[in-house]
């Protein structure tokens, strides 16, 4: 393995705002990441953050909001984690884990909630339920967040970005405040994004790919 991957991960293996398998808190917050953070403050989650350019980004705006990052790439997580610590960000912390087990660490009613930043397209019909925005993810989002919260999702990808509005027409997820863009920069929602843009979305943006914005609330159930 490259030196610069092994470093990486030796830091992820001993520094206290990133949790992964290996450690004996993985999960030990769940219902309690108040007491992490010694704070009651609300809880926004990145999913597939990647290098976390919104889980920094926004955790430096918003010092009353707690941000966490999740993926399942050490080596990216690795970015988050070290630039929160090296910016003195006390307000943001990091899960490597598969998506698909998110409700193993948190309780219902526990997150505020969730930006979904440039997920893998997943195109093919039987990838449908690993897209982050489909409806697998949505259900789990939902039960999260039972009394209500917001979620954001940007996209340079048109086709997923129509099938996520798609799967939110659904009746049982119960949103409201529905509203979206499919050219993000030249729209009345740009100041939405917080001027943070991610790895990928940079690469999208140097191709001339617009980008695709929505946000919407889950509705106390
Ligand atoms: C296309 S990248 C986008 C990364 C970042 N959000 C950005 O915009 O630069 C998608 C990320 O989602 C992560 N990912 C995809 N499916 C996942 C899953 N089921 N569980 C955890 N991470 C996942 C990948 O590891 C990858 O880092």
């Amino acid at each position: 393995m490259a030196r610069k991957k092994l470093m990486r991960f030796k830091w992820n293996d001993e520094v206290h705002n990133l949790f992964q398998p290996e450690k004996d808190n993985y999960k030990f917050y769940k219902g309690k990441w108040n007491e992490y953070f010694t704070n009651s403050n609300p809880i926004v989650l990145e999913v597939g953050c990647g290098r976390a350019e919104y889980t920094t980004g926004l955790a430096a705006l918003n010092p009353n909001i707690n941000y966490i990052g999740l993926d399942i790439k050490g080596a990216r997580l690795w970015k988050g984690s070290s630039l929160s610590i090296e910016t003195g960000l006390t307000n943001t912390a990091f899960i490597r884990t598969k998506l698909q087990n998110l409700e193993e660490f948190f309780e219902p009613n526990e997150v505020d909630g969730i930006w979904i930043t440039f997920p893998d397209p997943k195109p093919r019909e039987g990838e449908a339920k690993l897209r982050l925005s489909g409806l697998r993810f949505m259900n789990i989002y939902r039960r999260m967040m039972p009394k209500g919260g917001k979620v954001f999702f940007k996209t340079d990808n048109r086709i997923l970005f129509d099938h996520t509005l798609e799967v939110l027409t659904n009746p049982d997820l119960k949103i409201a405040n529905l509203i979206f863009t499919h050219d993000l920069y030249n729209s009345e929602m740009l100041s939405e994004h917080h001027d943070i843009q991610t790895t990928y979305e940079k690469t999208y943006l140097k191709q001339g790919v617009l980008i695709n914005y929505l946000r919407f609330d889950f509705l106390p159930i």
